[in-house]
Formats: C-alpha cells, structure tokens, sequence
C-alpha cells in the first residue's frame, strides 16, 4: 500500500480515542496491512493479530490493560516475534507499516513498549514457545480532544520536539552535519525520519549520507542508550525505533517518486564509536 508522504509528516501518536467500533471497511483495511506488513528488511516474520475487545475473553476486564494510558480503544494490533537478528527492528518496520495505512484512513495508534499488560497479551495471542511480544498499538477513531493522560504524556515525553537535523544527519562523516538544502530532494524523506515516533522521544536514529549526488547512499546507525534500551527483559526497545525509521523512509522515498531500497552491507560504510552500531544502508543508485 502507498503512503503519501502528508500522512506520514502529520502523524502523532494518539492515546485518546471517540470509542466508536471499527467498521468493517476498518477492518479490512487493517487485515490487509497486517498480511501485506512484509517482506521484513533483515527477512524475520512477525505476525500480528486485530483484537476488539469483546473478541478477547481472556483479557482482564475484556480490554488489553495500558494502565489508563489509552482511552476508549476499540481495538488493538497485537503482534509477536522470534529471537533473531533484527527481529525487532523488522518488527518495527512491520508494525509502523500498519500503523501508517491505520492514518491513511484517518485511525489513530500509539506505539506501546512499556504502558501495557504484557500477560493479557500474551494469552490473547496464545503465544507460542520462543515468541516475544516486543509492543503493540490501541487503533480507532480519534477523540475530538486529548485525555488529561495523553496531554501528560506528550509533555513528559516532549513529544512535540525533534533534535535538530545537525544532531541526526551527516555528510561523509561524522563531524559534518548535512543540511537540509545539502540534503536534496532526499530532506523530505530524511524529515521523514525525524518526525517518526520514537520510544520516549529519544529519536536514537542517525543517518550518514555518501555517495555521488546523482545516487547517494544513506547508512543508518543506532545511537544506543544502553540502560534504556535494556530496561525491559527480552525487547530492544530502540532497535524497534530503528525499523520505524526504516519504513518511514522507504515510505516517503516511494510517495516521492524516488529511488532505492534497504541493504545491509557486509563492511560497515562508515567508521562509528560505541554506543553507535550499524544497521542498513539505502543504496539509491
Ligand atoms: C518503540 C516505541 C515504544 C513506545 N512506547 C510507548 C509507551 O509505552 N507508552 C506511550 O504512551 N507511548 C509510547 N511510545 C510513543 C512515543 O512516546 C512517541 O512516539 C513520542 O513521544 C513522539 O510523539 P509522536 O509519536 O506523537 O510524534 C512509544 C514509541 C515507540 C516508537
């Protein structure tokens, strides 16, 4: 499914929903985004399941429990994943694929990594032996305004803000932040990235530009904070933000006509210092 790049630059997170019912053009709509979420860059499988709440007996108080930090959700995406290589940054591209169609149609999502039952999760998807749930995400119909939990959010988040393009893109190098006039007709996919969401806002994301002009190459790193990135047994959290960077990226290149795909190259294109690690390159040649 193509994306226009407006719905990717007007996309936030919503944690405050009408609780009107998805209807079953919704519906629709997201089965397909779920089965068409693949190929994965790094070739994981995630798989995902739409839970409304009355379809999910087992859950405590028949709604997956976020500690009042959604409100009024008519239903959830609910996904799983296998330790691999990456698995979580496929599932991050996966999930966010969804959750751009889910905007396309006027829905709303919240990536949740941290603020819901895990346990009600996982006997809603009857996880199987070795499966991870990494996050999920609330889907419906925004509310007219924002919850009083929502607002707090946004702001202990700061979620409004994005680092300046010098803290996130390079030209070459490390020491050389690239511009967005330097950037071309690539700012708006980059600008793509930097308005992506991110757990907690870190916007962990740093891409390096190389390349002749006529087909750059953009390397993507991953900025760790490593206690943040641990705090929760099992998940990457960030390396979840790194797969979200990667569809919004892909996502806008497409809507804009412009060329290229996801490659992880075997050397790493650039020399990087710790807590920096590589991931993939968009070779646009
Ligand atoms: C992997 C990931 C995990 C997240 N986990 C939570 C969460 O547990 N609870 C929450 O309210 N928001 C969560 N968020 C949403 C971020 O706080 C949000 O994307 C960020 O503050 C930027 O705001 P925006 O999405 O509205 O642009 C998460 C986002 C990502 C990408």
């Amino acid at each position: 499914m193509n994306i226009a790049i407006e719905t990717i630059d007007s996309r936030t997170s919503v944690r405050s929903y009408s609780g009107l019912a998805l209807d079953s053009a919704d519906r629709r709509l997201l089965e397909r985004a779920m089965a068409e979420a693949g190929p994965c860059p790094f070739g994981t499988q995630p798989r995902f399941v739409l839970v409304e709440p009355e379809a999910v007996g087992e859950v405590a108080s028949g709604r997956i429990g976020t500690y009042g930090v959604i409100k009024n959700a008519p239903a959830f995406v609910i996904g799983a994943t296998r330790s691999a290589p990456f698995a979580f940054a496929d599932y991050g591209y996966a999930l966010e694929g969804v959750m751009l169609a889910a905007a396309a149609a006027g829905l709303g999502t919240c990536w949740l990594g941290g603020t819901f039952d895990r346990a009600g999760v996982a006997s809603a998807l009857r996880l199987g032996d070795g499966e991870i749930v990494p996050a999920v995400t609330p889907v419906g119909d925004p509310a007219e305004r924002r919850s009083f939990v929502d607002s707090a959010m946004r702001a202990l988040a700061g979620s409004k803000k994005r680092k300046g393009w010098s803290e996130l893109f390079f030209d070459g190098t490390w020491d050389r932040p690239l511009s967005e006039a330097d950037a071309g007709p690539w700012a708006r996919a980059l600008g793509a990235v930097r308005s992506g969401p991110s757990a907690s806002n870190k916007q962990p994301w740093r891409i390096v530009r190389t390349g002749p002009g006529t087909g750059p190459l953009f390397h993507l790193f991953l900025d760790e904070d490593r206690g943040y990135n641990n705090a929760i047994r099992g998940v990457r959290i960030q390396e979840i933000d790194i797969g979200v960077a990667m569809r919004h990226f892909e996502a806008a290149a497409r809507s804009l006509g412009l060329p290229g795909a996801w490659t992880r190259l075997e050397d790493a294109p650039v020399a990087y210092d710790d807590p920096l690690s590589y991931y993939s390159s968009w070779i646009s040649g």
